[in-house]
C-alpha cells in the first residue's frame, strides 16, 4: 500500500477527431530508438528535402521545428498533407505537389509523427508497480499483484470457479488458485519460442462446466525439426541460428485432477507446406461468439501478400465450431479454393479481440508496420486492407484508403504495438463502463478509449511506466486484470522481443 505521495498521474492525451473517416491521429509517446529500425526511404527523403529548412528536431532550422509533438497534436494528417502538397507560399514553404508523389507526401506526414515521437520518448520506468496508485480522469486505482515470477505472460482466462489460467510464452500453462500460483500443467506439447513465437493465448469453452475443454494457441515446428539453442536477445540477428519452419496452431484439451494436459485434439493446423522460418506475426487471440463459435486471429507471418489471399490462412480472423470444423455460415464456405474458416481478411498481426457490450460488435487490434497500428471493427467477410493499404510506412504500400477495404476506427503513429484489448462492462469502476482498454507493448502502456457506438470519442493513457502490457481482461469478479512484462527498451539494455519476467496484476479501485 502506498500513500498519496506515491500517486502517479496518468498521462492525458487530447484526441483530435477527423470527421467521417473516424480516424483519430494524436500525439503520444513512441517506440524507443533501441528498436533498431533500418533507415527508411522516408527518413532520407525528409533529411534531403525538408531538414534544410525545418532542422532535424534536435538542431533548429530556419523554418519552425515540425518534429514537435505539441505542434503535431494540433494538426490532422490531412492538414499536414495539404501543407506539404500546396506549401505556404507567403511564408516561403514550397509546394511539393510536382516533386513528390501523393504516397510520399502521406509517408512524410507519418514520418513527422514517428520521428517526433522517438525524440520525445523518455519514460521513467518503474520496475515493480505493486501497490502503486494511479489517478486517472474518471477512476483512481491501485495495481495489486495477483501472481509474480511469470515469464512473458501472454494470455489469461477464467474458469467458472474463479481459478485463473495464464500462459507463459516459453511454453508453460499455469493455474492461479485463491491467490496461489500452481506449478505448470504437465504434458503440454513442445512449443517453439522465438521473437513473437511461443505459447500464446488460452480460452475456456463457454460450456466448460459440462465438457471441460480448454483451448490453447501456440507455435509449433514442422515435424523432424528441433529448436536451435535459445539465442540471447543481445545477439545480432545475423548471428542467431536460423528458425525451423514453424506455424501457429490451436488445440483443445482438458486439465485433469493431477494438473496434467490430457485429451489433446487439434483445432487448427495448416499444412506443413505453409510453415515458414519467419519468427513474427502469429496473431493468436481467442474470442467466442454468441453462437458458441470460436474466433481466433492469425498474423501474416511477415509476408503481407498472404493477408489478401483467400486460399491462405495467414493474415486472417478465423471462425470455427468448437471442434475446429468451419462454421457453416462463414462468408467463404462456398467460394471455390477459399479457406473455409476465414471470417475476415487483410490483417497484419492481430493480437487483440473484444466484444462490445450492447452492440455485440467485434473489435480488434493489430500491429501496423512502422506506425499505422489499427483498432478495427471486424465484420463477416470484410477486408481490412493489409497488403494494399496502411496508415503506416511500408515498402510496397502507397495508399491509405481503397474502396472495398475497411479503414481503422483509430490508428496510432508512432507505434504503440497494441496487444490484448477488452471492453469493460462491470460496475467496479463506474466511469469506465463501455470503455475499450488497449494494451501497448512497444508503447508500454494501458490506454482507455471512450467509445460511442462505432466511434472513439476520447483517449487516455492510464500508465506507461511499468513495462510491456500484453493482455487485459475483465474477471468474473468484475475487476480488470492485466499481464505485465518488465520494462524493456529505452533506458534498459533488454531487447523488446526478449522473454522477461512479468506478472498478473489487478486494477483495484481506490478513492
Ligand atoms: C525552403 C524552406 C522549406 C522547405 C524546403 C520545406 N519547408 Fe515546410 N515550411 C517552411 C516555412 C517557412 C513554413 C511556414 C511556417 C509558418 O507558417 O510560419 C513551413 C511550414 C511547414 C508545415 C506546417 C507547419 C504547421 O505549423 O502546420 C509543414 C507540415 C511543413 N512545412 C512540412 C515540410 C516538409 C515535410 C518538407 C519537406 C518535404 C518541407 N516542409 C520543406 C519552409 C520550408
Amino acid at each position: 500500500m502506498t500513500g498519496r505521495g506515491d500517486a502517479i498521474a496518468a498521462g492525458l492525451l487530447a484526441a483530435a477527431l477527423l470527421g467521417a473517416g473516424q480516424v483519430v491521429a494524436q500525439q503520444q509517446p513512441a517506440a524507443p530508438r533501441t528498436q533498431g529500425f533500418l533507415p527508411l526511404p522516408t527518413a532520407k527523403l525528409y533529411a534531403d528535402t525538408c531538414a534544410g529548412c525545418h532542422g532535424d528536431g534536435r538542431t533548429a532550422g530556419r523554418a519552425p521545428n515540425i518534429l514537435d509533438q505539441k505542434l503535431l497534436a494540433q494538426r490532422t494528417d490531412e492538414q499536414l498533407h495539404r501543407t506539404i502538397r500546396d506549401g505556404v507560399p507567403d511564408a516561403g514553404m514550397p509546394a511539393f505537389r510536382d516533386m513528390l508523389t501523393d504516397a510520399q507526401i502521406w509517408q512524410l506526414a507519418a514520418h513527422l509523427r514517428l520521428e517526433a515521437g522517438y525524440q520525445a520518448f523518455e519514460p521513467v520506468f518503474v520496475e515493480n508497480p505493486a501497490g502503486k496508485v494511479i489517478r486517472s480522469e474518471k477512476q483512481a486505482f491501485r495495481l495489486d499483484v495477483v501472481a509474480e515470477g511469470l515469464e512473458t505472460p501472454w494470455g489469461m482466462a477464467f474458469l467458472p470457479d474463479g481459478r485463473m489460467l495464464v500462459t507463459e510464452r516459453p511454453g508453460r500453462l499455469r493455474i492461479i488458485h485463491k491467490g496461489k500460483l500452481l506449478p505448470p500443467v504437465t504434458g503440454l506439447p513442445e512449443v517453439f519460442e522465438r521473437q513473437d513465437a511461443g505459447l500464446l493465448d488460452v480460452t475456456v469453452h463457454p460450456d466448460y462446466r459440462r465438457n471441460g475443454w480448454i483451448y490453447l494457441s501456440y507455435v509449433e515446428m514442422a515435424p523432424g525439426h528441433t529448436a536451435p539453442p535459445r539465442a540471447t536477445a543481445s545477439l545480432p540477428y545475423s548471428q542467431r541460428p536460423p528458425n525451423p519452419p514453424n506455424m501457429t496452431v490451436v488445440i483443445r484439451g482438458r486439465i485433469d485432477a493431477r494438473n496434467r494436459w490430457v485429451d489433446s485434439q487439434p483445432v487448427f493446423r495448416a499444412p506443413y507446406s505453409l510453415y515458414t522460418a519467419n519468427g513474427s506475426h502469429y496473431g493468436s487471440r481467442f474470442a467466442w461468439d454468441r453462437q458458441g463459435k470460436l474466433l481466433f486471429s492469425v498474423g501474416d507471418r511477415g509476408d503481407m501478400a498472404n493477408a489478401q489471399k483467400l486460399d491462405n490462412p495467414l493474415g486472417k480472423i478465423h471462425r470455427v465450431n468448437d471442434d475446429g470444423t468451419p462454421a457453416a455460415d462463414n462468408p467463404f464456405v462456398n467460394t471455390p479454393g477459399a479457406w473455409p474458416t476465414i471470417w475476415s481478411l487483410g490483417h497484419r498481426n492481430p493480437e487483440g479481440l473484444a466484444w462490445q457490450p450492447g452492440t455485440g460488435a467485434l473489435w480488434e487490434s493489430e500491429h501496423g508496420p512502422v506506425g499505422g497500428d489499427e483498432i478495427n471493427i471486424v465484420e463477416k467477410g470484410k477486408n481490412y486492407g493489409w497488403g494494399v493499404v496502411s496508415m503506416g510506412i511500408q515498402p510496397g504500400i502507397t495508399a491509405r484508403f481503397r474502396e472495398g477495404m475497411e479503414p481503422p476506427v483509430v490508428h496510432y503513429t508512432p507505434t504503440i504495438a497494441p496487444a490484448g484489448i477488452a471492453f469493460y462492462s462491470g460496475d467496479r469502476y463506474p466511469g469506465w463502463r463501455n470503455s475499450l482498454f488497449v494494451t501497448g507493448l512497444v508503447g508500454q502502456q494501458l490506454r482507455r478509449l471512450e467509445v460511442k457506438g462505432r466511434e472513439v470519442t476520447g483517449q487516455e493513457v492510464l500508465f506507461q511506466q511499468f513495462g510491456r502490457v500484453r493482455a487485459v481482461s475483465q474477471g468474473p469478479d468484475g475487476y480488470l486484470y492485466i499481464l505485465l512484462q518488465s520494462p524493456t527498451g529505452a533506458g534498459t539494455t533488454i531487447n523488446v522481443i526478449a522473454s522477461t519476467p512479468g506478472g498478473v496484476f489487478r486494477l483495484t479501485p481506490v478513492n
